[in-house]
């Protein structure tokens, strides 16, 4: 099953966290399941973000090449 976010489908085993190789489909359990609302619940349960921190959001990503997905645009289209 593959999740459309921001116009683009990811797949839920697209790696969001490249250090802690956290997938898209482990982040949505964060939320729904263990009632994730912000990044530092998704960090405390899953570990990701928690290593470089580019993943958090387009602001914090400190690497050369830019990531495709980021936490905070999955928390605003998952958390109501
Ligand atoms: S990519 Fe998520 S902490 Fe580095």
């Amino acid at each position: 099953m593959s999740k459309k976010i921001n116009k683009k489908k990811f797949h839920k085993s697209y790696i969001v966290c490249k250090c802690k190789q956290v997938s898209l489909g482990e982040i949505l359990h964060a939320i729904k399941e263990n009632g994730a609302t912000d990044i530092d619940d998704i960090e405390d349960y899953t570990e990701a973000g928690s290593c470089c921190g580019s993943c958090r959001s387009p602001e914090d990503d400190v690497g050369e090449e830019k990531l495709e997905l980021y936490l905070s645009e999955i928390l605003e289209k998952f958390v109501k």
